[in-house]
């Protein structure tokens, strides 16, 4: 009964939502993309949340899109539009009236128009995330993509009261957005083992799996051991233990994205040790391990690659002060990435 209920609760707003958008047809004006992409989220929070617990929602959503010839399907488009997530470009943003010298990122009209991309407001992150457990695991640039969320979620002063916190050296961070019942929290896993054993056994303990689990590492192994095989190896132990969490759990697996490295200007390195052991020859074996050991979707494995290398080649070394760590516009552009990559996935999944 309740979830007959529910599903005609589901029934009703997918009418809502999608009516309008089969109405505006596919010559959408900037509004109705905004809009469109609006409705995305909402099917998306039912998507993240509810879907496996209405076993016919799938049905109803398909209906729905389906009645309106004009509205492309999630499926149809989604897919394809994986790899064109880290189309961005770059440019200088318009110094004088704000007076910043930063650099900004935007997708192309049309690859944004085709695949529904678009930057996520923080009310339409809110309700994306709604009720969601957000884990962020992994060195520094873990640590930086989670202030970028936490940018985007709070309001400023309160994203900057939690910085101290959150930059206290080596250690864990939990963050929470009461309203919403998000949980964000960052771990603090610089080692492959350490990811490990999050995976394999803190997670696992665990009463529930988190939503969204965003993992990364390689900066302290290059530094530390600097070998790529081994490194290899810690990646293998990684996506298995990634793919156990997937399995055997009543509860639905959680989103997963790997934080890849970022482009090491080597020069700017801050000391000796770090100039003598991270270069971009170290980098390439590096990166081509994580290409080789199965962990990537798009070699059949578990996490879904957001491309930090990529983001920061693009952004350039004017946007990072040690070569190492970059500006803040690098971390939101791989924020934003994934929450457009939640929505496709989510589309997937259904
Ligand atoms: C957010 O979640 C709460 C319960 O956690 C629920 O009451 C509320 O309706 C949800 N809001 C949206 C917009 O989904
Ligand atoms: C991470 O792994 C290293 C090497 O295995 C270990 O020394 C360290 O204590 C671990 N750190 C955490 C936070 O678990
Ligand atoms: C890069 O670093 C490795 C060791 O960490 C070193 O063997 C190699 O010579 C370096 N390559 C360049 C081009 O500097």
């Amino acid at each position: 009964m309740v979830s007959a209920a529910a599903q005609l609760g589901v029934f009703a707003a997918c009418v809502v939502l999608f009516v309008p958008m089969g109405l505006a047809g596919w010559h959408l004006s900037r509004n109705k993309v905004l809009f469109f992409s609006g409705a995305l989220f909402l099917s998306l929070a039912v998507g993240v949340h509810l879907s496996p617990y209405l076993p016919s929602l799938p049905h109803l959503l398909l209906l729905s899109s389906s009645s309106s010839r004009l509205l492309p399907l999630p499926s149809s488009f989604s897919s394809s539009c994986v790899p064109l997530l880290h189309r961005v470009s770059w440019s200088d943003s318009s110094a004088g009236i704000i007076g910043g010298g930063g650099r900004s990122w935007s997708w192309p009209p049309s690859i944004a128009s085709t695949c529904g991309l678009a930057r996520v407001s923080k009310d339409d992150a809110s309700v994306l995330l709604n009720g969601s457990w957000v884990m962020v695991a992994g060195d520094s640039q873990a640590r930086l993509l989670v202030l970028a969320l936490l940018r985007l979620l709070l309001d400023p002063a309160a994203a900057a009261a939690v910085e101290p916190e959150l930059f206290r050296r080596h250690s864990d961070y939990r963050a929470a957005v009461p309203a919403r019942g998000i949980s964000v929290d960052f771990v603090w896993a610089p080692f492959e083992s350490n990811l490990t054993r999050l995976l394999r056994e803190d997670l696992r303990l665990a009463p529930r799996a988190p939503d969204v689990l965003v993992v990364g590492s390689g900066l302290w192994h290059m530094l530390h051991v600097g070998d790529a095989r081994s490194y290899g190896d810690g990646l293998g132990s990684i996506a298995d233990a990634a793919r156990s969490l997937r399995s055997p759990l009543p509860v639905p697996p959680p989103h997963m994205f790997w934080l890849g490295l970022p482009r090491l200007v080597n020069h700017m390195l801050n000391t000796d040790a770090k100039r003598a052991r991270m270069n971009d020859t170290m980098v390439r074996d590096y990166d081509l391990e994580v290409e080789q050991r199965g962990l990537l979707q798009r070699d059949g494995g578990p996490f879904l690659l957001l491309d930090v290398g990529k983001l920061s080649r693009g952004c350039g070394q004017q946007c990072t002060a040690d070569g190492m760590h970059y500006d803040g516009d690098v971390y939101d552009a791989v924020l934003h990435i994934m929450l457009n990559a939640l929505v496709i996935e989510s589309q997937q999944r259904i």
